[in-house]
């Protein structure tokens, strides 16, 4: 079986029979198609159990959902050229998109921590009292850090290499992905998810955040690292 090149393959793809290909493609496919149900699938659930308006708190997991489970990885995946709805927009309409996918994370996240330090400071509960709470403020600082390397590459006149920006940006963006997945899966452990969902099922709504931090996963590491290793051999060769 003849060895499949593709100008825009990346190291795992290159090397497969056909057959291998195809099946290889179909399968990436499948597990962005899912990731988009998945995140959200999460969403409407989280919305669902915390029944928004009943109290301070019960807005906090529907904001943090909002943004950390449904727009982060939309704004990740709409650049993907396979199973995205927005695959047939050009590259300036999904970095658009992406930008206000971004600032709906932002809102969204200070929203969810506005809420939960209010609901917290009204019942006189002492703050950052558990590992989820801690890793939720490494999330939201990762964020922060992240969207600031996407506000410098606004202006790419005023940053000396926007390759290396880039890559900040990517790596950034990665940390917080898999920092929030982390964050959400602690969710939930908490007293509050664990009185309401139990056996079972307990177990599905903690893998359903894996997949699509599996394929976000993938896909920041196939678009952005290889890249940068290709140039660095290039620059390293003198070839620049
Ligand atoms: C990635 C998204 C999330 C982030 C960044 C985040 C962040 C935080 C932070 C910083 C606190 C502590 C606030 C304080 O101590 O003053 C907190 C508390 C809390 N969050 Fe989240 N959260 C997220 C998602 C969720 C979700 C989806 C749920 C529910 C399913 C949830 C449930 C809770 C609960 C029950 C508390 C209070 C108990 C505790 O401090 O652990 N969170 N969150």
């Amino acid at each position: 079986m003849p060895a499949v090149f593709h100008p825009h393959s990346s190291v795992a793809e290159e090397g497969l029979g056909m057959h291998e290909f195809w099946l290889y493609v179909w399968l990436r496919k499948v597990g962005i198609v899912a990731a988009h149900i998945m995140s959200l699938g999460l969403t409407i659930f989280i919305t669902l159990l915390s029944r928004p308006g009943t109290s301070l708190f019960s807005w906090h997991p529907v904001c943090m959902s909002i943004g950390f489970s449904l727009c982060m990885t939309e704004g990740v995946l709409l650049f993907s050229s396979e199973g995205s709805p927005f695959c047939f927009q050009s590259r300036k309409g999904k970095v658009q998109l992406h930008w206000v996918l971004q600032a709906l994370v932002a809102i969204a996240g200070g929203t969810g921590l506005g809420f939960i330090v209010a609901s917290k400071n009204v019942s006189e509960r002492p703050h950052l009292t558990s590992w989820h709470s801690l890793l939720g403020v490494a999330t939201l600082v990762a964020a922060g850090c992240q969207m600031l390397c996407g506000v410098c590459l606004l202006f790419p006149k005023r940053v000396s290499s926007v390759a290396r920006l880039r890559l900040y940006h990517a790596t950034c963006g990665l940390v917080t992905y898999l920092l929030a997945t982390g964050t959400l899966v602690l969710a939930m452990c908490s007293d509050w998810f664990q009185g309401t969902i139990k056996g079972a099922l307990w177990y599905v709504c903690v893998l359903l955040p894996l997949c699509p931090a599996l394929v976000v996963m993938n896909q920041i590491t196939n678009a952005y690292l290889p890249t940068y290793q290709r140039r660095r051999s290039r620059y390293e060769s003198g070839n620049v």
